[in-house]
């Protein structure tokens, strides 16, 4: 049978992409070009980002004083569409079109309130091995069904980081829900992002393939390696914070513009700090805690069993599920 897309992406007419902000940096009072190259280095590329910036974060981005910056944010907010106010019926319609997509554990998918969420990013964070890459390629394979079967007969975007991406995983957790292997990796459109902007970029490019494809998930795995090897060092970490904070910030457009969800990755690092309990933690911090509507948090336990634990859920309650890695995917 042909791929054929049964419907456009809901939501595409309903939410077209926030319009771009087409004055330069440089045209604010205040920014000269060096401020502006600073500025556009840390992350800063147009004005909404500055606008809703911190005085303390430009201050140090652009290495100004923060009576400046706080100057500059105020110029960006009366330049900037900031006023984009949307009714309370607006979004009422589109919570009503939440989709969820199972991730083939009943246990899993009870812990996220019934399945990874649209419209929302759900990170899984954990060590090496603990099943990350793996949820990913089952999800990608999930959302294809129907929705009797706990898909959304969608398509997938999937930035790979770190060439981990199995079109022979794909094969076997398709047999493993009965849709046909090569159709799914057709559904499948797989990228490599060599750097971290290289990978924002990526995310542009999904766009433009959502508004032809249905696509109902976009997976980033992994969302930090990239960011974390390329800003190395304490003194580095504002650039970095706030470059990942825009990736997300733009990964939650897509979701919120196409109704998809977004499944990302995260490794964890050492805590050194902690003496008690888990001594490792998710790689960018309160930016992801921030951006991430679902936090999940994975570790191994008896192979082939993971225990997955949701964390800082404002909507859902603490607590755990197992689940296991077997030959055909994620299982209960
Ligand atoms: P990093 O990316 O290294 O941080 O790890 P990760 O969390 O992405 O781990 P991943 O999802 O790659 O999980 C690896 C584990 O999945 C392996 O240790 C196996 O237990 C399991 N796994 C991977 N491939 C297969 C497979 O083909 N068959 C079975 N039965 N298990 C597999
Ligand atoms: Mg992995």
């Amino acid at each position: 049978m042909p791929s054929k897309p049964s419907s456009k992406a809901a939501g595409a007419e309903e939410n077209p992409p926030a319009p771009k902000h087409e004055i330069a940096l440089e045209d604010l009072p205040g920014i000269g070009v060096t401020t502006a190259e600073k500025l556009r280095e840390s992350g800063y590329t147009d004005l909404m980002e500055l606008a809703v910036a911190s005085p303390g974060d430009v201050a140090e981005a652009a290495e100004i004083g923060v009576a400046v910056a706080q100057k500059i944010i105020g110029e960006a907010r009366r330049k900037a569409d900031v006023g984009q106010f949307e009714s309370g019926t607006t979004l009422l319609e589109r919570r009503k079109r939440l989709g969820r997509i199972t991730t083939n554990s009943k246990a899993l998918d009870e812990l996220l309130g019934g399945g990874v969420e649209t419209q929302a990013i759900t990170e899984f964070s954990g060590e090496f091995g603990t099943g990350k890459t793996q949820i990913a390629h089952q999800v990608a394979v999930d959302v294809q069904t129907a929705s009797a079967q706990g898909g959304l007969g969608g398509e997938v975007v999937y930035i790979d980081t770190e060439s981990t991406f199995r079109p022979e995983r794909i094969v076997d957790m398709a047999k493993g829900v009965g849709i046909d292997p090569e159709e799914a990796l057709r559904r499948i459109h797989v990228a490599r992002a060599f750097n971290s902007n290289h990978q924002m970029l990526l995310v542009q490019k999904a766009q433009e393939l959502a508004r032809e494809r249905p696509i109902r998930l976009l997976v980033v795995d992994s969302l930090t390696a990239h960011f974390r090897s390329e800003y190395l060092g304490r003194g580095e970490l504002a650039p970095r914070q706030q470059h990942l904070n825009r990736h997300l910030h733009e990964l939650l457009r897509f979701a919120d513009t196409y109704n998809a969800a977004i499944v990302v990755t995260n490794q964890v690092s050492a805590r050194p700090d902690i003496l008690f309990g888990d001594p490792t933690r998710p790689i960018g911090g309160n930016i992801v805690a921030h951006a991430a509507t679902y936090r999940v948090y994975l570790r191994k336990s008896k192979p082939p069993k993971r225990i997955a634990r949701l964390i800082d859920s404002p909507n859902l309650p603490e607590g755990e599920a197992v689940f296991s890695l077997t030959g055909e995917g994620i299982r209960d």
